[in-house]
């Protein structure tokens, strides 16, 4: 993991897709006079993700990158993190999976939210699965990433109990919540053994 800069914080970035709640929660995080990033970057591959809107009115610097080309929109992705500094990675609902080249160049330093208590349920619709085989709890968990999906050592996780009646969405606004608070807490815990 990298060295803390000034001030005892280091640059981060987080990669989206999507809604961005847990941009917003690692947002708020940064902002606590305790934290230890500085969240100065934001990488979307669709302009119309309602976080590309939250971090342009945040004004942290954010990229729309082109996906059409992936060697070409990583090879733009790694020169952003060069030139802005950047020693950690935040993917929160990327919906596009990096490289092993890229990942090779980040060793280490690129964490991610899952929902689901891996190694069980890795991959897409893990509440609709975890509902069809009537699973007790299931959960969220924040893990290093390596080049197999879903599958890098696990920094974090919590457990969330269904119910009976439980739907798809229903249960993913639970574990949600949840997932909001594990992120800044793993990211915490990863950047105080520095
Ligand atoms: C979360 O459920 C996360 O676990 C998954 O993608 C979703 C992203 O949600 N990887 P948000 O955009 O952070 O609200």
């Amino acid at each position: 993991m990298a060295k803390l800069i000034g001030k005892n914080k280091i640059y981060c970035a987080v990669f989206i897709s999507g809604r961005g709640s847990n941009l917003k929660s690692i947002f708020r995080y940064s902002k606590k006079k305790n934290s230890k990033i500085i969240l100065k970057l934001v990488v979307s591959n669709k302009l119309s993700a309602p976080g590309v809107k939250f971090a342009k009115k945040n004004k942290i610097i954010t990229q729309i990158v082109n996906y059409e080309n992936t060697i070409k929109a990583e090879k733009e992705i790694l020169s952003l993190l060069k030139q802005n500094d950047i020693k950690l990675i935040c993917l929160a609902g990327f919906l596009k999976i990096l490289s092993k080249n890229f990942i090779k160049n980040f060793n280490g330093k690129i964490i991610n939210i899952h929902p689901s208590l891996l190694p069980k349920y890795k991959g897409l619709n893990t509440h609709e699965r975890v509902i069809k085989n009537k699973e007790s709890y299931s959960g969220c968990t924040v893990h290093f990433v390596n080049k197999r999906l879903d599958s890098g050592k696990i920094i974090l996780q919590q457990k969330v109990k269904l119910y009976k009646l439980d739907t798809p969405k229903k249960l993913e606004k639970r574990i949600l919540k949840i997932e909001n608070k594990i992120y800044p807490k793993a990211i915490n815990q990863i950047l105080s053994k520095i």
